[in-house]
């Protein structure tokens, strides 16, 4: 009977494992925006996600096993379309699996209710400095007990991941009043022997005769009950509230631990603030003006003098990779150098000549795309003087490198392709809006970029926007 029963167990998994590696195919006509998101339409999505994703996501999306989901930040993309795909698809090579066994009329609920989670942890921006809060990290005795790629103690939580995996609310939280929210796993307990000695620890698990804890010292210890007068165990938590810190302090100390992710393939840039974009420190030129657009926030630029600078390289170190811009062109000048993305010498901080860009030259109310890259000798424009667009609508525009070819594309069309070798660029830093020694402003709007480290066919690339 119980082999019987295993049997069939298997038969029925097979097929559902097949599907899981295996993307589900798109379904044709699928909508860009949710056409379902009424108030009952979020409550359903609601009672879907607590049955099958807050045990991975948490109850509020603030994220646990599953990442973070009310941060308003989607790693793998955040239109209604891409949250729908990725919650009936889930996420190749990753712990997120898809929805299967769910009608998409249902999935799409659910991406009504994740949506909304997204924006509770809108207004929650990330303001301090990571290579300062590393600092604060050290110079607080943090890695007593607490391990960041296998440096540290062992008495907390593990952080590698933390970032992706907490929200800064709950960072703050977890750092000012760690008593708050102690999670069961972490339950303190004091158990004092039958000849009066007493050890604190963390309590890790007990039955009718003994009891296992982690001691202060990260040790495990175990005690046969009938060696213990007195086991208690208490709500408040054995990391030491950090009350004293200062506001910068803490600040930078929430911008270090959101920084420690999993090494992503991909990185998302929301255009969606101008103080802050990636989680990098950026600086503002002029007045670019934060604007809404079909499929969300985006930051405009007035072809004059608005511009973003921001710390940092996403590119950098990459053999192959994938560039991904949502934008719109608006006219202005005819040359435009409106994404830079530059290699500094790390000795004086200069541009080196290594860099990446995504151009424009505007003819009439036309204009093409120019993607030029460099990396020491190797050196290349891709631009297609006959592949005209309209000024004014949302695109989708790409580079790809594949370790031999370069290849540009607009709204997932190649326009432009050529074989050279692009040895990787090492760190730097990027500007938007301008080219980094700044010229040639860019007058128009940008919604998101998405880098990714190694190369993307069209298929896989973030849907283009639907021209309105
Ligand atoms: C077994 C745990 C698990 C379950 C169950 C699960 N997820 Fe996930 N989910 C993950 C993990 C892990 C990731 C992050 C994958 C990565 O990027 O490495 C993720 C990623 C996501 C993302 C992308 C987040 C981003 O930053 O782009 C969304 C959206 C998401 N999950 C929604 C859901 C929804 C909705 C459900 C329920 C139908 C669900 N997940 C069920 C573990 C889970
Ligand atoms: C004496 C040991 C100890 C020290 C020192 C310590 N922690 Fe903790 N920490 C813990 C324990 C135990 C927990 C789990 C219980 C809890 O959440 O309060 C924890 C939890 C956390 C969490 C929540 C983790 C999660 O998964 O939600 C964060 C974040 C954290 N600590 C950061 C820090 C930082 C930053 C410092 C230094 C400023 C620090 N800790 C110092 C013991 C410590």
């Amino acid at each position: 009977m119980r082999a019987i029963l295993l049997l069939s167990c298997c038969v029925l998994m097979l097929p559902a494992q097949r599907q899981g590696r295996q993307p589900r195919p798109i379904p044709a006509n699928l909508p860009e925006t949710n056409p379902s998101t009424s108030a009952q339409d979020v409550e359903a999505g609601r009672k879907l996600y607590m049955g099958r994703c807050g045990h991975c996501h948490g109850q509020s999306g603030e994220g646990g096993r599953g990442a973070v989901l009310n941060s308003g930040r989607f790693r793998h993309g955040s239109s209604d379309r891409d949250l729908f795909l990725i919650i009936r698809g889930g996420i190749p090579n990753t712990e997120m699996p898809g929805a299967f066994g769910v009608s998409d009329a249902e999935v799409w609920r659910m991406t009504a209710y994740v949506k909304q989670l997204g924006r509770q942890g809108a207004q929650d921006p990330i303001t301090g400095d990571a290579t300062a809060g590393a600092i604060v990290y050290q110079k607080n005795g943090c890695a007593q007990c607490h391990s960041v790629a296998g440096q540290g103690g062992f008495l907390g939580p593990d952080l590698t991941d933390i970032g992706a995996k907490r929200a800064p609310r709950h960072l703050r939280e977890s750092i000012v009043t760690p008593s708050a929210d102690v999670p069961l796993d972490y339950r303190p307990v004091a158990a004092t022997t039958v000849a009066g000695k007493s050890i604190s620890g963390i309590h890790l698990n007990e039955d009718e005769y003994a009891l296992h804890l982690r001691d202060m010292s990260g040790n495990l210890r175990s005690f046969l009950k009938s060696e213990l007068k007195d086991i208690k165990l208490s709500g408040t938590s054995l990391m030491p509230a950090y009350t004293s810190l200062s506001k910068a302090d803490l600040e930078n100390l929430i911008a270090y631990l959101d920084s420690l992710r999993p090494k992503a393939e991909a990185t998302v840039w929301l255009f969606d603030r101008i103080e802050n974009i990636g989680g990098h420190r950026t600086t503002v030129l002029g007045q670019p003006r934060v604007i809404d657009s079909p499929f969300g926030k985006a930051v405009e630029f007035d072809g004059v003098k608005d511009a973003l600078f921001i710390d940092n390289h996403p590119l950098a170190g990459a053999t192959t990779f994938t560039w991904e811009v949502i934008f719109r062109p608006d006219g202005g000048q005819t040359e435009q150098r409106w994404f830079h993305l530059s290699e500094q010498d790390p000795r004086t901080g200069a541009d080196t000549d290594n860099r990446m860009l995504f151009e424009i030259r505007v003819v009439g109310d036309q204009w093409f795309l120019d993607s030029f890259n460099q990396s020491g000798t190797a050196s290349r424009a891709l631009m297609n003087r006959k592949a005209l667009h309209p000024l004014g609508d949302w695109r989708h525009v790409a580079t790809v490198y594949d370790g031999k070819e370069l290849r540009n594309y607009v709204d997932g069309v190649q326009e432009g392709a050529a074989q050279l070798h692009l040895a990787p660029h090492g760190q730097g830093h990027s500007s938007v809006g301008v080219r980094i020694n700044r010229v040639y402003y860019f007058k128009g709007a940008v919604h998101l970029a998405r880098f990714t480290r190694r190369a993307l066919s069209p298929s896989e690339f973030l849907a283009p926007p639907g021209k309105p």
